[in-house]
């Protein structure tokens, strides 16, 4: 069944004491939207595992070095001073690489003129696109578990959202209960695909029920796709706006955080028609005016790197997959094998902890390895409380650093 409610409040799990401090105060004094999320609950878990050393294998960033010929491409591009704003809607080189690739791999043109909008990640993409779709009052259809960011955008572009669930083993959803949260109220869908935290990879027969809703319903696709190259046992990904009726209802987003590396360089983009990218231009202009200018000329070489390129990731990635469900499997989680993206859901319950905030302390505090709790994907934390996530977008030194400590932790 579906739910309308709003996102997880202030409150929830492992809330810091100045998120709740913040939150007390606020409803009087500050904005109430603010008041209504907590902080990252993902970003905590980074901060708890510096504090005591733990093995990080909670946030998705890699701890490895980043393409040598991309990081040389940044320093060029400060020498050569790339060093004051860009164009506010992105660099033109880089622009056009971004269509390029896009027409190479998903078979769709787009004017890099008047239909790219670059941003600062694909963070600020998404909450860009939002604030220029949504007026007060339009419903979002968001898939649970979901990535935890999409709570807040929701909350400040004023957004109700309707939660479809995803079903384990395979996150699958049931159409009667998807077409049964779209209706006259609907402005948007956020699809996620490769999906964190699941790791499912939408088929195409998902995409065109998802897309005739859309039609149904004159609503947008706002589709996540930065782990576009990261796919495992044949899986392919399509993009949503390559679906016949889509061209002007998808709003594509992506960014150069997973695909090359550098989730620090916070580059990233929003694809959509030029009706729809005008406004978003305008939100991202006032928001941040632009990205890293000399990054984004970086960011430009990095999207006519080879095929091999992807290959290779992807080929990384499949062996760090295969290394950590083996440790996972022989430490006692139950998983769920992704077709995509870098993490792996677990379900925790054979150890026997009263839910996964209870656990994933012990995991960081006791036995040395970070994790995320399966509720932060919930909007009710109680249908993540059997779940942790876990990343492999690790060196293999951490992972075998992560099977040492948790040989500590019994069924
Ligand atoms: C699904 C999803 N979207 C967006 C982001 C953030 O991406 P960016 O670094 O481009 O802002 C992440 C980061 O983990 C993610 O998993």
């Amino acid at each position: 069944m579906s739910k309308d409610s709003s996102p997880r409040e202030a409150g929830g799990a492992l809330d810091t004491k100045i998120a709740t401090e913040v939150a007390s105060s606020a409803r009087s004094a500050l904005s109430a939207k603010a008041a209504r999320f907590t902080e990252s609950v993902i970003r905590e878990m980074t901060r708890l595992a510096m504090k005591h050393g733990a093995v990080n294998l909670s946030q998705g960033f890699p701890d490895f070095a980043a393409p040598e010929e991309i990081k040389e491409a940044a320093r060029r591009a400060i020498s050569q001073d790339f060093n004051q704003y860009a164009i506010t809607w992105g660099a033109k080189s880089l622009r056009d690489a971004i269509a390029r690739k896009f027409e190479a791999t998903q078979g769709v043109s787009v004017d890099p003129e008047r239909e790219i909008t670059v941003c600062c990640g694909s963070t600020e993409a998404m909450m860009a696109a939002m604030m220029a779709v949504i007026n007060p009052g339009d419903e979002v259809v968001i898939f649970e578990p979901f990535y935890e960011n999409y709570g807040p955008d929701t909350i400040l572009s004023g957004a109700a959202p309707r939660f479809v669930r995803l079903q384990p083993p395979d996150w699958t959803f049931d159409p009667a209960e998807l077409a049964a949260a779209f209706g006259p109220r609907t402005k948007a869908i956020i699809l996620n695909t490769p999906n964190n935290p699941t790791g499912k990879v939408f088929s195409r027969a998902e995409l065109e029920f998802i897309r005739d809703l859309c039609v149904r319903w004159n609503a947008f696709a706002i589709t996540d796709e930065i782990y576009e190259h990261i796919l495992y046992d044949g899986t392919r990904h399509i993009s949503i706006a390559s679906l016949e009726g889509m061209r002007d209802r998808a709003i594509t987003i992506n960014s150069l955080s997973k695909t090359y590396s550098v989730t620090g360089w916070r580059v990233g983009w929003a694809i959509a028609s030029p009706e729809v990218s005008f406004p978003i231009r305008k939100v991202h202009d006032f928001l941040t005016v632009g990205a890293a200018a000399p990054l984004q000329e970086a960011g430009a070489l990095a999207l006519t790197m080879p095929d091999s390129y992807y290959h290779g990731l992807a080929e990384e990635y499949l062996r760090r997959r295969t290394r950590l469900l083996e440790i996972l499997t022989k430490a006692g989680f139950v998983c769920f094998k992704p077709a995509g993206a870098y993490y792996i859901m677990t379900d925790i319950s054979r150890f026997g902890f009263r839910n996964d905030v209870e656990f994933a302390r012990h995991l960081v505090e006791t036995i040395g390895v970070a994790v995320v709790p399966g509720s932060s994907f919930y909007n009710d934390p109680a249908d993540g409380a059997r779940q942790v996530r876990f990343t492999f977008c690790k060196r293999d030194e951490t992972l075998e650093a992560a099977a040492t400590r948790l040989e500590k932790l019994h069924v």
